[in-house]
């Protein structure tokens, strides 16, 4: 397969063991007094803007950063200028940027060629008309190119909107009504989506208040890389109005911070063959970019649905879209005229020449330049020298990558599973649970402001994502500042159940 960006696909066994091994410790982090010494004085001396700029936010915006990974300790950065593999902040910090604004940057920051075009775009017909523009047919038709199952595509404004639209089509295509995904992935924000977030088991319990449990009475959640529970869960379906459709995060639910055997997902496929259900993939991460042809191309498997953002729109703002098979697709279309019913999707935004535009481009340019290899090989690069560091240092840390998308996983904060807990049981070990992940997760974040320090953004001091930006020179570079901080790790007595 040419441009694909991964390389190799580790045992999720040998990875889920590791981090086993990791949570059974104590949480290993860096010591208080490099902390408060250091970090905490490159914020206090370096950071002066940031934290003016962050101190007025707070005034106006909930919780000071309009953006949840924008959220970092002790506060957040404030930046003022991005281009290719670096940030600047606004006092002029300059850092290697593994964030990536959460993924659509594969190509580098501010990639010249894509603001080019859109620059032109805006000098002719400003960002939007509300009718059709060309750009709208070629980015469906480029996309099309590289997943052929993608026959028709319905540009949207982002991946949360993308999956509630495919939901809704999967229901009418197949008359059913349960949804199935997998516990812990993310499939955006929507009332029936935020159930089983990050931490699979967690049903309904984590991040769903304010959600009425009638939104997500028909979502079920399943263990990840469990196809025996995916096949219960479909059979028991079966006699309560059956599942439309099952949808996954192709490399592993939350990007594949929980990584799943490589021929998941043709086990999955089985299944839904099998029981009647819509398959869909969510490629807001891995669309463009595991493979120009997508996760679907990689693992050689046919969705009946998927959906994009992030990459789709090049970096750009609106980033959402949902394709698939035309039979499904066209009832974003249907009505009375059809004699089908209509999914019904819309925004005042959606398709708007400027997302379109900046998306086609960057698809264009990924497959010119061959992206997807080049920020897979620096992922390759960038987890190989971590695990070399994490061995010299002799850490419990956990290092592993799906190309381009690298997990190091330092607390394990995200790598809790409560599937087999009898929650309703077990009220008191379930608050316990939660305060001993809290406490990991706050750890995580220590270890985010030293990498911060230390002039690497990374996506909560967990997750970093490689672009074609990435030379092995800025790898090696970033290589070294990471050991700096690894250097400084110590055992605690935190992180326990107590
Ligand atoms: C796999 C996946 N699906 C859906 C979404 C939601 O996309 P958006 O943030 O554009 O709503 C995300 C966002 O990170 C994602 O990672």
């Amino acid at each position: 397969m040419t441009n694909c960006g991964i390389s190799r696909w580790d045992d999720p066994a040998a990875i889920n063991k590791a981090l086993k091994n990791l949570t059974d410790q104590p949480i290993w982090e860096v010591s208080d007094d490099y902390y408060t010494n250091t970090i905490l004085k490159y914020y206090d001396e370096k950071c002066k803007a940031s934290r003016a700029v962050y101190e007025e936010s707070k005034d106006y915006i909930p919780g000071g950063v309009q953006h949840n990974l924008a959220f970092n300790k002790p506060f957040p950065m404030c930046m003022a200028k991005a281009d290719g593999a670096y940030l600047y902040d606004k006092d002029g910090n300059r850092y290697i940027d593994f964030l990536q604004a959460g993924g659509p940057t594969i190509l580098g920051s501010n990639y010249p060629p894509i603001r080019e075009k859109v620059i032109e775009l805006l000098n002719e017909c400003g960002p939007v008309t509300g009718l059709l523009h060309e750009s709208e047919l070629m980015i469906a038709r480029e996309i099309h190119r590289h997943m052929p199952n993608v026959e028709m595509f319905r540009m949207l404004g982002s991946g949360t909107e993308a999956v509630m639209a495919s939901l809704r089509i999967a229901r009418i295509a197949t008359g059913k009504k349960h949804i199935i995904k997998i516990g812990g992935a993310y499939h955006g924000w929507s009332d029936q989506m935020v159930y089983g977030l990050k931490i699979p088991g967690s049903r309904g319990l984590l991040e769903s208040h304010g959600i009425p449990k009638q939104a997500y009475r028909l979502t079920d959640e399943v263990r990840p890389n469990d196809l025996g529970m995916l096949e219960r869960m479909l059979k028991r379906n079966k006699l309560t109005g059956g599942t439309a459709a099952v949808i996954v995060e192709p490399v592993g639910p939350e990007s594949g911070t929980r990584p799943v055997a490589h021929d998941y997902n043709k086990g999955v496929r089985a299944l839904c063959d099998q029981y009647g259900a819509l398959l869909i993939f969510d490629e807001v991460v891995t669309g463009f970019r595991v493979a120009l042809g997508g996760a679907q191309g990689y693992f050689g498997i046919v969705p009946d649905l998927t959906i994009f953002g992030k990459i789709v729109a090049g970096g750009y703002p609106s980033a959402g879209g949902v394709g698939g098979k035309r039979e499904y697709a066209e009832l974003m279309a249907a009505g009375l005229a059809t004699g089908k019913h209509r999914a019904y999707v819309g925004g005042t935004l959606a398709a708007n020449p400027l997302s379109c535009l900046a998306g086609y481009t960057a698809i264009r340019e990924i497959e010119r330049t061959n992206a997807c290899e080049a920020a897979g090989r620096a992922g390759d690069r960038l987890c190989d020298g971590l695990k070399g560091l994490i061995d010299r240092y002799g850490l419990p840390f956990v290092a592993y990558n799906q190309g381009s998308i690298v997990h190091l996983e330092c607390t394990g904060a995200m790598s809790f599973d409560f599937s087999s807990m009898n929650i309703a049981k077990s009220a008191i070990g379930l608050l316990k649970n939660k305060a001993m992940m809290y406490e990991r997760k706050d750890s995580m974040e220590r270890m985010g402001a030293a990498y911060m320090a230390n002039g690497i953004v990374t996506l909560a001091g967990s997750r970093l994502y490689t672009s074609l930006a990435d030379t092995p020179e800025i790898i090696d570079e970033a290589l070294g500042r990471f050991e700096e901080v690894f250097r400084h790790v110590k055992k605690t007595d935190k992180g326990l159940l107590k």
